[in-house]
């Protein structure tokens, strides 16, 4: 008999991905969505159409909201429940609202149906936290580690996406844009399709339980060494330049007085805050003895490297978005 995973975030960048896996894996998918009829549902019912084996139920349910999701899902149970909401704009509010409360219910919606397991995507950066997306997210993972439920917390590194928005503008012949000297940070950035394959894995395997931090294949690699590869794959000579990673405290730290008076303006204080997060610090496992990263003790999954996404990207494939969040596009 097939087992049932409620999957929220479905309509998302990695959740689209994860219906892809689990359903070419048996499983049945109920997914709650906040709007049946958008494009991101439909491409879920084609997936699911085309799928041999798993079946899709799209219900329509506010995650913010425990009494509308059990309404959406009064005929339904669920053996597992994974998450890959996410605050879509990062804002300080939405993200308290989707990366804690959100997630809070679905774990009350897990315990009260029976669900054997939950996993949550999360990220690498909770190790560090200094935003308001990663307390979110750290504050859920506790609630959900004190749960009494099995789970995981797939604390993943850097999607391709993220590191693929430049590869246009190297493509036709302008500078790659760095932080600092380009050395600033380093990842081990994981193929999106790979991340998702693990993530069915937390289902089916108790050894993928509690916090599991995730890179792709090594060895980790820097901006500088990103605009390398770009101009050997893109044939065009390497160009940079160089950005102070310091204009980015500056806003933030302009944009925070401006703040008080404004949510909008604190939203956009958070943005830049998240910008020079980013420029500076790398998607690895923090060694908090050693105050350092360290590369190696950074976890791999898979065999697609981040040339191989650029190769792919180049040759006309369309899967990565074209860096949808990167900073510098
Ligand atoms: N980008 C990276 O390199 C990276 C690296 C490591 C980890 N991560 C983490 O990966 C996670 C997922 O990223 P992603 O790129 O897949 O996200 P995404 O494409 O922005 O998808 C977000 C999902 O959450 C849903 N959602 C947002 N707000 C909601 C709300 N108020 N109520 C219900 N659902 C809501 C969205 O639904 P709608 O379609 O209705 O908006 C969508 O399904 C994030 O936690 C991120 O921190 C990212």
């Amino acid at each position: 008999m097939k087992q049932t995973v409620l999957l929220a975030g479905a309509t998302g960048y990695i959740g689209s991905r994860v219906a892809r896996e689990l359903l070419s894996h048996n499983f049945a998918l109920l997914c709650p969505v906040r709007d049946r009829t958008g494009r991101p549902a439909q491409a879920l019912h084609e997936l699911a159409a085309t799928s041999a084996q798993g079946s899709l139920d799209l219900v329509e349910a506010s995650l913010q909201d425990i009494q509308s999701l059990d309404h959406a899902t009064e005929h339904f149970n669920a053996d597992f429940v994974v998450s890959c909401i996410a605050s879509r704009n990062g804002g300080i509010t939405d993200s308290y609202a989707v990366d804690y409360q959100a997630n809070h219910n679905l774990l009350r919606w897990a315990i009260k149906r029976n669900a054997k397991h939950f996993t949550l995507l999360s990220a690498i950066c909770v190790q560090k936290p200094r935003l308001a997306f990663q307390h979110a997210k750290l504050k859920f993972e506790a609630e959900l580690a004190c749960s009494g439920l099995s789970y995981s917390s797939v604390r993943a590194t850097a999607f391709f996406k993220s590191l693929s928005g430049q590869l246009r503008r190297v493509s036709e012949g302008k500078p790659f844009l760095m932080f600092g000297d380009g050395l600033l940070t380093q990842c081990k950035p994981i193929a999106e399709d790979e991340l998702a394959q693990f993530i069915r894995m937390t289902l089916e395997s108790t050894a993928l339980s509690g916090v599991q931090a995730i890179g792709g294949p090594g060895p980790a690699i820097t901006p500088l060494a990103q605009a390398e590869l770009l101009a050997k794959l893109t044939g065009q000579p390497l160009r940079t330049r160089s950005v102070n990673p310091k204009l980015l405290l500056g806003a933030a730290a302009l944009l925070s007085i401006a703040a008080r008076f404004s949510k909008r303006l604190a939203d956009k204080a958070e943005f830049a805050r998240i910008g020079h997060y980013y420029a500076t610090e790398s998607m690895l496992h923090w060694d908090t003895q050693k105050q350092a990263y360290d590369a190696e003790a950074t976890p791999e999954f898979g065999s697609i490297t981040l040339e191989d996404s650029y190769r792919a990207q180049l040759a006309g494939a369309d899967d990565q978005g074209l860096g949808d969040q990167a900073v510098f596009r």
